[in-house]
């Protein structure tokens, strides 16, 4: 329902500005200059009131709750999202672990937000996703060093990788995507749920309604096109989720997604080049900032309500339904199952 409002209205004002902009003197040609100068004010009026309907809809954490004391470890924390999530928890006064790639950029990352927030207490550490060699190395020095870890939140996500195959011969986009995150938490779910009360959080998309899952090509050994695998990897992520949800019943360990909202980040590159420059106005005009897009993530993971919420799905900060298909639990435990074979978790790294 409102996915189809936000839709009717951008439809609404796309109209009005093809009309009123693109298609001016066509318009003002055969309906004359009157009508055509309506249609430029409705143009304008489209605009203004797709933009004031957008905002009003995004919604901030409010929680004044500070994490002193806490540990938070957030993948893809250089850019993006991430980035702006890391900043808002190391404002917090969390200890934040950026899981990051790219070192260098991530270093960069790292003091701007020390220099910003005045917490020293930022790390950067090197993850991989698209190695599961350096996930397991990375959760093992997390379990070694660390005391406790008590919020993942598993934001990195990739698009445009292609259909590459990795050295751990899965497919690119769903290992970055679902299997890297997926064995990541696994591995750092018994550390989480010593540290309990403690909390998972998975940047899902709300463009997991779009997937055309097919649970015997996971993998993507038949081709999918890129948006495919986008959608069904952040479909992969809610099932995970509820899956993992369940098992840690009890535990204090929550797992929650969220669906950060759209912002004009690199996660759009898959889109092709000619698109860009109008995705990015679009986007920009009437969509979320980064700031804006981080809310829900800080928000799942401090916010004193959700202390017992587990396996939901949150946007704007309230909770959201996701698809049918995500709720489906035999497909989740399919999922899960087929994901720990292709990872080759060993029962001796679950320790939950
Ligand atoms: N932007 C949106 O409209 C939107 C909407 C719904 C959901 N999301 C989700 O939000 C999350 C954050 O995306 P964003 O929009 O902030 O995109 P972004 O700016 O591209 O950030 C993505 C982050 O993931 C990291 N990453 C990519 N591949 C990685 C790998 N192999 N190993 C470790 N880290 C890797 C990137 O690191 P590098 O800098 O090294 O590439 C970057 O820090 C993603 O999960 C995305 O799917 C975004």
């Amino acid at each position: 329902m409102f996915a189809a409002f936000h839709t009717f209205l951008l439809s609404w004002a796309l109209m009005f500005v093809i009309l009123g902009v693109v298609l001016k003197p066509a318009v003002e040609v055969i309906m004359g200059p009157v009508v055509s100068r309506i249609v430029f004010w409705m143009t304008y009026i489209a605009l203004i009131g797709a933009k004031i309907y957008l905002k009003r809809k995004t919604g901030m954490c409010e929680s004044r709750v500070r994490v002193i004391g806490k540990t938070t470890i957030i993948t893809g924390a250089d850019s993006g999202i991430g980035k702006e999530t890391a900043l808002a928890m190391a404002y917090r006064g969390s200890k934040i672990i950026m899981a990051c790639r790219d070192v260098e950029k991530a270093n960069k990352a790292r003091d701007e937000i020390i220099r910003r927030t005045e917490n020293k207490k930022v790390e950067v550490h090197h993850l991989d996703l698209a190695s599961l060699a350096s996930i397991r190395k990375f959760a093992n020095n997390i379990i070694d060093t660390e005391i406790k870890v008590d919020i993942l939140i598993n934001n990195a996500g990739a698009t445009g990788l292609g259909n590459k195959r990795t050295a751990d011969n899965l497919h690119i986009g769903m290992q970055v995507n679902h299997f890297g995150p997926f064995l990541l938490t696994c591995l750092l779910a018994g550390k989480m749920k010593k540290s309990a009360p403690s909390r998972i959080i998975m940047v899902s998309s709300y463009l997991h309604h779009c997937a055309k899952f097919d649970i015997d090509n996971l993998n993507c050994e038949k081709k999918l096109n890129e948006s495919q695998v986008y959608f069904c990897s952040k479909l992969a992520n809610i099932m995970i989720a509820n899956e993992l949800a369940k098992k840690l019943k009890g535990t204090g360990v929550t797992v929650n997604c969220v669906h950060p909202g759209l912002v004009y980040t690199r996660t759009w590159r898959y889109l092709p080049s000619k698109l860009q420059p109008a995705l990015k106005y679009i986007l920009t005009m009437f969509f979320k900032t980064e700031f804006e897009a981080a809310q829900t993530s800080i928000f799942a993971a401090i916010d004193k309500d959700l202390e017992d919420v587990t396996g939901k799905f949150f946007c704007d900060c309230k909770e959201i339904k996701p698809s049918h298909k995500a709720l489906n639990e035999d497909l989740a435990k399919k999922v899960w199952e087929k994901s720990a074979v292709l990872v080759g978790l060993k029962p001796e790294e679950i320790d939950f």
